[in-house]
């Protein structure tokens, strides 16, 4: 792409981006019940059935898109996907922006080297090593460790859940906040940061960075924007989370409570660093981060 066109296509793109942004501020939310488009699969909460993925079936490190996956929306296989009919399956499904679903596949599509508008790619062509993919996620364990970065890690995964502190106004529910979110990764930084020799984290990737990969039946996501999740909506609270990151804090909890530990004669309340990777479970719930 010559700088030229590169420059007025991110202008025009953000230009973009900033309108759907402000006419999601000033219009009503979509009515619950009516966020997946008539004629998409999941209107209504009727998914189609999950089959877990067979040998051979490509899958990656994004849990959202395997769940398209694992329920027919992309095909089955994963495999000879179109940059475009990946972001329309995450625009119906998951109510993101037409900028978001344009953006992260085309991003996709540079960082392979392949074209966004013609080329197809295998989900796991997704895992390129911080490429998208990167260190510390949230519910896998690192590259280093574990090279089939399609297996979540079911440690990880428990460990995430019965952080979440926060309840749904409506239902009750117990949810994931960002504060969670936040503190998770603290940890799992700190930790592969000791155990992973290998640990490599960039700024971007700390800003890519929730869970299973099966759409329960009857799901909606709680997103309602008319317009769906801008990119800018997006970064503001992955911004939330990242800044409640802080490895020196968690580092210095855990620190003292190995102190106390000590002196009470006992083993630390925190657990050291899972270095294993277990079996992935078939079943699970999305869970949303509030
Ligand atoms: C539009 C196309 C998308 C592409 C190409 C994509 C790609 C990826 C990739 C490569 C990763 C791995 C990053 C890592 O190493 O942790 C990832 C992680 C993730 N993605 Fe996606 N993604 C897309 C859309 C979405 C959407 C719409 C959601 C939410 C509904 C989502 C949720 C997540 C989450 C929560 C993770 C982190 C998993 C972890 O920390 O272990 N993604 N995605």
């Amino acid at each position: 792409m010559n700088i030229l066109f590169k420059i007025v296509h991110d202008l025009v793109f953000f230009a973009w981006d900033a309108s759907l942004t402000a006419v999601n501020v000033v219009t009503p939310k979509k009515k619950k019940g009516h966020v997946v488009p008539k004629g998409h699969p999941g209107f209504g909460g009727q998914w189609p059935e999950y089959v877990a993925p067979k040998e051979g079936d490509s899958r990656c490190a994004c849990p959202a898109l395997n769940a398209l996956a694992n329920h027919g929306i992309l095909p089955h296989d994963g495999k000879n996907i179109q940059f475009k009919e990946m972001g329309r399956a995450v625009r119906a499904t998951y109510n993101f922006s037409s900028t978001f679903c344009y953006f992260v596949p085309h991003y996709a599509a540079e960082m392979l080297g392949k074209s966004y508008g013609k080329d197809r790619i295998d989900l796991s062509e997704l895992d390129l090593h911080n490429g998208i993919e990167h260190d510390a996620s949230l519910i896998r364990e690192d590259m280093a460790l574990e090279p089939d970065q399609s297996k979540p890690h079911v440690g990880y995964i428990t460990e995430l859940l019965s952080s979440a502190s926060g309840k749904d106004k409506e239902t009750g529910e117990t949810i994931l906040t960002s504060k969670d979110v936040s503190k998770f990764s603290s940890k799992r930084r700190a930790d592969a940061r000791e155990y992973n020799k290998e640990f490599s984290l960039d700024f971007l990737h700390k800003m890519f960075g929730s869970i299973k990969e099966r759409i329960p039946e009857g799901w909606e996501t709680k997103v309602r924007q008319r317009l769906g999740v801008t990119l800018a909506e997006f970064n503001i609270t992955v911004l939330g989370v990242e800044f409640g990151i802080s490895e020196k804090k968690y580092l210095a909890e855990k620190k003292k409570a190995e102190e106390a530990a000590q002196s009470a004669g006992e083993g630390s309340g925190i657990t050291a660093a899972p270095v294993t990777t277990e079996e992935a479970p078939q079943t699970g719930n999305l869970v949303d981060v509030e």
